[in-house]
């Protein structure tokens, strides 16, 4: 594959020092809202800005889409990029929000990074080769009993006003597990599971530019992708990742 990781951490890392910038001053933080739930701010763009000058700068044959100025001509073989996301955490100044950058080849998924800068963990796959944070691989957790894990969701699908909501499905499930987590980035939640952090993730009505990098990273680091009816792949409305020990625990009850 004609790309150069080094390179393009690089160009991730530019990136996150201009994300810290506005973050150091978010109470000047130009803030507008795409929809009533749904913000941007003009760090989102400032960043995305970069990101599609620099990649696009260095890989001309690859086209670019991104989650603020949409998708350019050339989508056979393409960057999919989330500027910020957890605009919302980032907009209050909390530090779980990222920058996703994912790398889809004639439709195929081949590179992925995750970079929190706030945090400064860099969260990286390409496929085949495994996952890494910060150069170190990672794997899914070994937890293989329900009762005794940890899950992570989000609530993207209250923000579309959907009839499920994943209210019920979050207390169904949350009554039978230890620890229940919604950290605010479904980038960063992907890369959590990859690093068996957290032991599974679901999430309704994202976009391929919230998971596509953080996807990679769960399939790379073992573990599974899947809807919700347990079909592998990556369903950017039905994401579902597990260590693949609690899928069988898990499934029946999403
Ligand atoms: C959001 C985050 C959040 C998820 C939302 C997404 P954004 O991304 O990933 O965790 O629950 O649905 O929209 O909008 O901040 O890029
Ligand atoms: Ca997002
Ligand atoms: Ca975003």
């Amino acid at each position: 594959m004609t790309i150069s990781t080094g390179t393009i951490e690089s160009i991730i890392r530019q990136a996150g020092e201009l994300a810290m910038q506005h973050y150091h001053n978010v109470a000047n933080l130009e803030i507008t809202k795409k929809s009533a739930r749904d913000l941007v701010t003009e760090a989102d763009v400032a960043v995305e800005a970069l990101l599609k000058e620099k990649l696009t700068q260095e890989y001309p044959q690859f086209g670019f889409w991104g989650e603020e100025t949409g998708q350019t001509d050339n989508q056979d073989s393409r960057w999919i990029v989330d500027p910020i996301d957890g605009t919302h955490s980032f907009s209050k100044g909390q530090y779980f929000w990222s920058i996703s950058v994912a790398l889809e080849i004639d439709g195929q998924l081949e590179f992925g990074a995750v970079f929190a800068p706030a945090l400064d963990d860099y969260y990286c796959a390409e496929k085949g080769k495994g996952a890494f944070k910060n150069g170190t691989a990672i794997h899914v957790s070994k937890e293989d009993d329900l009762g005794s894990s940890m899950i992570a969701t989000g609530f993207a699908c209250l923000r579309s006003y959907l009839e499920d909501n994943n209210l019920e499905r979050f207390a169904r499930i949350a009554q039978l597990t230890t620890g229940q987590r919604r950290f605010g980035s479904a980038a960063m939640d992907l890369c959590l599971v990859a690093d068996g952090q957290v032991d599974a993730f679901w999430e309704q009505e994202l976009n391929l530019y919230d998971v596509a990098a953080g996807a990679l990273m769960v399939q790379e680091a073992g573990g599974t992708m899947t809807n919700f009816k347990g079909e592998q792949g990556i369903f950017p409305k039905q994401v579902f990742a597990t260590n693949g020990l609690l899928l069988p625990q898990l499934l029946p009850l999403m």
